[in-house]
């Protein structure tokens, strides 16, 4: 049958998305799977009602496409989709829901308060104190996000991220090592540890840096390993995650860990974290995809 590779779209994270399904598209390609592009921004989805597929491959990241609007649409048009469902995308998409959703299982996040205006600023910067990271709450690829030490940075960051999302979320700053892990499936790929020169992994770190260092094996023990994959599998399980996706978290100096966030349509460049975790596992990008899309038919 036919399958409709969404990507593009009209998010802040458009780029990273159009790196991501070219990718895709052509890895399905290699693979022998009848796969089309489709770009929601440019008619996609009219030619996804008129078209007959059977299946459509999600690679849109952000509102709009990682959020449970796409989704829904598929639902209704009864297309099956790769990864999370309506709930579990608009879950994971919010950081702020999320991280309410842990805290309220138990599971480790560092805290947090919204801020919603600048009254309300005020009391979060009282409740979460300095340095911490705001963020708006619907956003990705660390778009919008600023590592903030005073009053008067904060004020500055707390504007363009509200410029973003009218939820902005600050959050404490775990000093530690960045971890990511891949989900596929009932499987945890290994785990890797992001290092950067920059304040944190930020946007350039992620996409335009190449200081940024990445280790997987992450130098965890085996034991440990295992435990915190745990983790992710119940925070990837409590936003309702489906199938794929990735969980972000840090490991503070005491080796604790702090839950940041899952993605449900992680980054898919070949440059991206999920793909390299599946290659060091012994599964290259091209049967990592097929794997994604074969889902869905179960
Ligand atoms: N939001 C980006 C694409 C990621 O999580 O990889
Ligand atoms: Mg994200």
């Amino acid at each position: 049958g036919r399958v409709a590779v969404l990507f593009g779209g009209d998010s802040a994270e458009r780029a990273i998305s159009l790196k991501s399904g070219g990718a895709v598209l052509r890895a399905l390609r290699e693979a022998g799977v009848n796969a089309e592009a489709l770009d929601p921004a440019e008619e996609g989805l009219v030619r996804l009602m008129a078209g007959k597929f059977d299946r459509a491959f999600i690679v849109l990241h952000g509102r709009g496409g990682e959020d449970g609007t796409i989704q829904g649409a598929l639902e209704s048009m009864g297309i099956p989709y790769t990864g999370s469902g309506v709930l579990g995308s608009a879950l994971a998409m919010d950081k702020l829901r999320s991280k309410r959703l842990w805290q309220g299982e138990g599971l480790p996040t560092p805290p947090f308060a919204l801020a919603r205006d600048e009254v309300e600023l005020e009391a979060a910067m009282a409740a979460v104190g300095f340095p911490m990271v705001v963020k708006p709450s619907r956003e990705g690829s660390s778009i919008g996000m600023s590592l903030v030490h005073d009053a008067e940075a904060l004020k500055i960051a707390w504007r363009e991220a509200a410029a973003l999302d009218d939820q902005v979320l600050l959050e404490r700053y775990v000093q530690g090592g960045e971890y990511t892990a891949g989900i596929l499936g009932d499987w945890v790929l290994p785990m890797i540890r992001l290092q950067t020169p920059h304040a944190f992994y930020d946007y350039a770190a992620k996409y335009e840096s190449d200081t940024t260092e990445y280790h997987c094996p992450c130098g965890l023990s085996e034991a440990r390993e295992a435990e915190l994959a745990a983790l992710c599998r119940r925070a990837f399980a409590s936003v309702d995650g489906n199938h794929w996706g990735r969980v972000d978290f840090m490991l503070d100096a005491d080796d604790q860990p702090w839950l940041l966030e899952v993605n449900t349509v992680p980054g898919m460049t070949d440059h991206s974290l999920v793909p390299m975790a599946a290659q060091v596992a012994g599964m290259d990008f091209p049967s990592l995809v097929v794997r994604i899309l074969a889902a869905t038919l179960d």
